[in-house]
């Protein structure tokens, strides 16, 4: 079986053996002067270089970045979607061409990882009113004998609604036991697993387009995901990387169910992760976004048990964590950390729970109830549903 570090081990080799040079993960906090809250992305912090600065390592990289997604937050426990994750990439800054990294990327899923091609499925930009189609990629893959399915909006990444840019060709992989069929659009059983992006272009506000300096290549590919499919295994968190978590927690804290076990292991290790970037509990920007992962972690322990305590971390799933991250944080502080936290959290619940207790708020709330509550006492709307439906039970 192909365990977790052997799977990142042989991507790194693969394009170390290709003139790659290895650049370290950096932390979840992007370079100063970008404007996104997280590193949602292997490329973010290699954005001056696809610019056109020079890199100190050379026009061809090769790493693993960690990234924190919220936009998927409401969909974290199910089977594929995580918080805090890890992005395999490869780069190109002006060097070599889309079909050179479509080719590689071919030879490293069949003959590095073994994948089954008859499993493989591509899409390729099909061209919009500003940039024609992608004949190259359309044609490396027809010479690879990969079924393609064209698209515009899901074949064209960019950093944000204006910056880096271009069409991308995405490769996914049949999840399912049957013979495969239909296409990624048609069928979600094909699952992406691998993104290169011909990162070409920079997009002004007023949407125009300017070609970059140099035609870079960016790829990323989310570890989790593919030691999924590696492992022959429907969910992340049942892959040797979430072991540790998996065991511990039933103990732990008996009597999730499955999806909020799966929160509890998502947010609990992204926590661990961002405590670990010296991340701090706050009311606004990524302070608050670390405080929301962790009362909503309490919210779920405390439906399930309201005796339930973060005190019970343990240690070691501190270090592992940690360890896995390459973090250098003390276990210790993070511990005090989650317990002041934890402490803080139940004193704001206590007081909801006094205020809701008033005869002004026992019938529907209005509006006006909400900000009050909201502006006035620091409780959001979330929370007054929880502290409303938890006197229900
Ligand atoms: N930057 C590309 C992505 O995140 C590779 O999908």
């Amino acid at each position: 079986m192909f365990t977790t570090d052997r799977i990142v081990q042989i991507f790194l080799e693969f394009f170390r053996e290709r003139g790659h040079e290895l650049i370290p993960g950096e932390s979840l906090v992007p370079p100063p002067g970008d404007p996104v809250l997280f590193t949602t992305s292997g490329m973010h912090p290699l954005t001056p270089y696809l610019m056109g600065r020079p890199h100190p390592s050379g026009r061809r990289l090769v790493g693993l970045q960690r990234c924190l997604r919220t936009t998927d937050l409401d969909e974290v426990g199910d089977d594929t979607h995580l918080t805090v994750f890890e992005m395999l990439g490869s780069w190109s800054l002006g060097d070599y061409r889309g079909p050179q990294s479509l080719r590689w990327g071919y030879e490293l899923l069949r003959d590095g990882f073994g994948l089954d091609p008859s499993r493989m499925h591509v899409t390729v930009f099909g061209g919009d009113e500003q940039v024609g189609p992608d004949h190259d990629s359309w044609q490396t893959w027809t010479d690879l004998g990969v079924p393609i399915e064209p698209t515009t909006d899901d074949n064209w990444w960019s950093n944000g609604p204006t910056g880096l840019c271009g069409p991308d060709s995405e490769i996914f992989v049949w999840s399912g036991p049957e013979t495969p069929r239909g296409t990624p659009t048609t069928d979600d059983r094909w699952v992406e697993v691998w993104n290169h992006v011909m990162m070409r272009y920079h997009r002004h506000p007023d949407g125009t387009l300017e070609p970059l300096p140099q035609p870079n290549i960016d790829t990323g590919m989310g570890l989790e995901r593919l030691v999924s499919i590696l492992q022959g295994v429907e969910s992340i968190y049942e892959t040797d990387l979430f072991e540790p978590w998996r065991s511990t927690l039933p103990r732990l804290w008996p009597g999730l169910d499955d999806s909020s076990r799966n929160l509890v292991i998502d947010h609990l290790r992204s926590v661990v992760v961002l405590l670990g970037d010296r991340i701090t509990p706050s009311p606004n920007g990524r302070g608050y976004v670390l405080r929301r992962l962790i009362r909503r972690v309490l919210t779920t322990l405390w439906r399930n048990d309201p005796t339930g305590t973060l005190s019970d971390l343990p240690t070691d799933l501190i270090e592992h964590t940690l360890d896995h991250f390459g973090q250098l944080g003390s276990p210790d502080e993070i511990r005090t950390a989650l317990r002041d936290e934890e402490r803080r959290f139940g004193q704001l619940l206590e007081r909801g729970r006094q205020l809701l207790s008033r005869s002004r708020f026992s019938g529907t709330l209005t509006d006006d109830d909400y900000h009050y509550l909201h502006d006035t006492h620091g409780l959001p709307r979330d929370l007054i549903h929880y502290l409303t439906t938890e006197t229900q039970h």
